[in-house]
């Protein structure tokens, strides 16, 4: 292909949503190659290392044959420029995200004048998902099933399953 039209999809993915996999589909659709890019040495502490993320996201898109999954340090911006992407993807769910993005959106394109950023509005049934959400119920041990893919509802609950005590911790009732 003589000039294959490459967008970035920079993000953490702690873990990887419907939500997010709904925009994958979306902008694997728009564009020739997506390149799903985790953002190394967050400061953030995650819930699912760097590896155990990019292979969440690996199996969730093995049928797209156009996208690929890669982790990127520093700026987006050079990153970008290094993967000769001319467009940067991001979702946005309601007004919230939209400042925020938008900032974001305009300090990159002050860093890389040739880059865009494509904003994709998830569908209804997803626009709801955010990870921060999904660790807080999988913490829990609340249902995750129809906010993450299956390969992530099974990795959050070994996660939990892992992590529980081994020992029941019950409250020793006062005898009356
Ligand atoms: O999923 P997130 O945590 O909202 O993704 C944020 C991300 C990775 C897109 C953002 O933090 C980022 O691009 N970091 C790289 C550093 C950078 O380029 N900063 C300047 C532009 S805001």
């Amino acid at each position: 292909m003589a000039n294959p039209r490459v967008a970035v999809f920079p993000g953490s993915f702690d873990p990887p949503t419907l939500g997010h996999l709904d925009v994958i589909r979306r902008a694997a659709r728009m564009f020739d190659r997506l390149v799903v890019a985790l953002l190394e040495n967050s400061s953030k502490q995650p819930c699912f290392s760097l590896d155990e993320r990019a292979a969440l996201l690996r199996t969730i898109v093995s049928d797209l044959r156009n996208v690929e999954i890669d982790t990127f340090g520093g700026l987006l911006a050079d990153y970008v420029r290094a993967r000769k992407a001319t467009a940067v993807v991001r979702g946005i769910r309601g007004a919230t995200d939209f400042d925020y993005e938008r900032q974001m959106a305009e300090t990159n394109r002050h860093l890389n004048p040739a880059m865009d950023t494509v904003f994709f509005a998830p569908s209804g049934a997803v626009a709801h998902i955010s990870s921060t959400r999904v660790r807080e119920i999988a913490a829990h041990g609340g249902p995750v099933h129809g906010l993450v893919p299956e390969a992530v509802a099974d990795a959050l609950a070994a996660r939990a399953g892992a992590n529980r005590p081994r020992t029941p911790q019950t409250k020793k009732r006062k005898q009356s």
